[in-house]
């Protein structure tokens, strides 16, 4: 398959720029700035290079740089941003420090016409976010646009090399879209053929050459990642080759494993086991109050969990299945995008069975290439359920992060019956698929309240609502009022021992989500 690969040196917008560039059609992937041009050359089906912005300047000692031989290389190559400045400062131009940021959008006027901007209107407005600028052209290099401040905007090195000052990626650059396209497709020559109905079948036949008759293991959480994984599973190898284990830990939503087993029932599985380790789980997570010795508490037990029941039910060798998405490969610096060293607190990373399973070539990973809305999209084109694969995340420690203090049954009855009237409401009411997560949270206090003609002690029970982009920062949902003060009083009168329910109006920073 065409792909366009992108040099990420660092910059918050190198996926967005990927993202991108699917969504044109053509298939994309990041590589760390620092690629040598080999490697680049030595993958036929790179069509066109993009080299990302990043937070460094050219002037700094420790700026990423890349491998010079790819100036040479004749694959068309598009600099956004640091990528201009670099390749002008790589080939004997200059660039400036400006007294002050360029932010914001800014008018693009043409100096004269250019495959990249065919189809767009002189004077387009554009998103500029940078400090330095060009100063002067390397020999042989030509401005395509100057930005309304009188900054080169688009510019012509030579040698199959163009570069733009501004982001195409960011929704707010009018025709961004159009320009990425522009040289993707019609500059590069890349064929747009990437569709989730193609990857379903290159990813299948890919499951079924690795796996070949040996059984693959799936562990099953509810989300919808691990619920995707499972559906391409048993799309691809016959139902009794995959084996599917949800741990149910206690600490999950309200008729949560029934919906599970229904799912994984009209997907077609044939072997599933469900374990029920509640007690276990409540147990170990007895008289413990902090929030981060209850994530490893609940971390370790569920690695020796699943290596005990495991070993109890494929005694043989086997392939371990997991929903690692192409943000986590990211995130955890596994050979993708830049120098990122950031290894995620999830209790899959420190488990040594999947370390040693992976090891051992032993582990498929179908989604590691794709981001969370390729993955739903991938959900519905095998057939998974709306309302599985629109759900909203869930932690993997579960209710144990939203009852503050510690955690008993009762507390996770309660938290229950509360988060299913809320959800409940949120999804009658239209408003489930506007928010990105929402549940409640129990607090560790209790107030005064009055019921009937006495005065009683009640738990207080926070509603969370956040929109967001990735989880990485999120706004509160601004619910208009009457909808918190009706779902307040569904949950006061439906859970006797709520007394009082807040919402929580904070936004990640300062505050986190859970
Ligand atoms: P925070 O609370 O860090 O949440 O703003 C960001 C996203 O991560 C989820 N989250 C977790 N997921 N284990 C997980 O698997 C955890 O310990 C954990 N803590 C938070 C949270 O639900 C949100 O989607």
């Amino acid at each position: 398959m065409d792909k366009i690969v992108v040099l990420d040196f660092g910059s918050q917008t190198a996926q967005l720029i990927s993202r991108r560039i699917r969504e044109i059609g053509v298939y994309s992937e990041i590589l760390p700035g620092t690629t040598p041009a080999a490697d680049l050359t030595a993958d036929p089906s790179i069509r066109g290079i993009i080299l990302s912005g990043s937070p460094a300047s050219v002037h700094d000692a420790d700026a990423p740089v890349p491998d010079p031989g790819i100036y040479d290389l004749p694959i068309p190559k598009l600099g956004i941003c640091y990528g201009l400045q670099r390749a002008i400062h790589d080939q004997g131009g200059r660039v400036g420090r400006s007294e002050r940021r360029e932010y914001g959008r800014s008018r693009v006027q043409f100096s004269t016409s250019h495959e990249l901007l065919a189809g767009i209107p002189d004077g387009f407005v554009s998103w500029m976010s940078h400090g330095d600028h060009v100063d002067s052209l390397p020999a042989g290099a030509d401005i395509i646009a100057t930005s309304q401040h009188g900054v080169p905007a688009a510019v012509d090195l030579g040698r199959g090399f163009v570069g733009i000052q501004f982001h195409p990626e960011v929704t707010h650059c009018e025709h961004g879209t159009d320009i990425l396209r522009n040289f993707a497709v019609t500059m590069s020559g890349a064929a747009a053929n990437w569709s989730m109905e193609g990857y379903v079948e290159q990813a299948a036949r890919a499951i079924r050459e690795a796996a070949g008759t040996v059984p693959v293991l799936l562990l099953i959480s509810g989300g919808v990642d691990s619920t995707v994984v499972a559906a391409l599973l048993l799309h691809a190898l016959p139902p009794e080759q995959v084996h599917l284990m949800y741990i149910d830990t206690g600490l999950m939503r309200k008729d949560e494993t029934v919906e599970v087993r229904a799912t994984l029932a009209s997907l077609g599985a044939g072997n599933v086991d469900v374990v029920d380790a509640e007690s276990d789980f409540l147990s170990a997570l007895a008289g413990v109050v902090d929030p981060e010795q209850k994530r490893t508490i609940i971390g370790d037990l569920f690695i020796t969990i699943q290596e005990r029941e495991i070993a109890s039910r494929i005694p043989g060798d086997y392939f371990l299945a997991q929903g690692t998405l192409y943000t986590d490969m990211i995130e955890s610096g596994a050979g993708v995008g830049k120098h990122a060293h950031v290894i995620k607190s999830h209790h899959n990373v420190r488990s040594p069975l999947v370390a040693a399973k992976r090891a051992a070539g032993r582990v498929i990973e179908p989604l590691s290439r794709l981001y969370k809305d390729e993955v739903r999209q991938l959900g519905r084109v095998l057939g998974v359920a709306p309302g599985v694969v629109n759900r909203h995340p869930f932690p993997g420690p579960g209710l144990a992060v939203r009852i503050l203090g510690e955690v008993t049954r009762e507390k996770c009855e309660m938290l229950r019956e509360a988060d299913a009237i809320y959800i409940e409401e949120l999804k009658r009411r239209g408003l489930y698929d506007e928010i990105w997560q929402a549940f409640t949270v129990l607090l560790p206090t209790k107030s005064v309240g009055v019921a009937g003609d006495s005065r009683k002690y009640g738990y207080v029970v926070a509603l969370r609502a956040v929109v967001s982009a990735d989880g990485m920062t999120a706004d509160v949902y601004p619910f208009p009022t009457e909808h918190l003060l009706e779902i307040s009083a569904l949950i006061t009168n439906r859970v006797p021992e709520i007394g009082r329910v807040v919402y929580d109006v904070s936004s990640k920073p300062p505050a986190t989500i859970e």
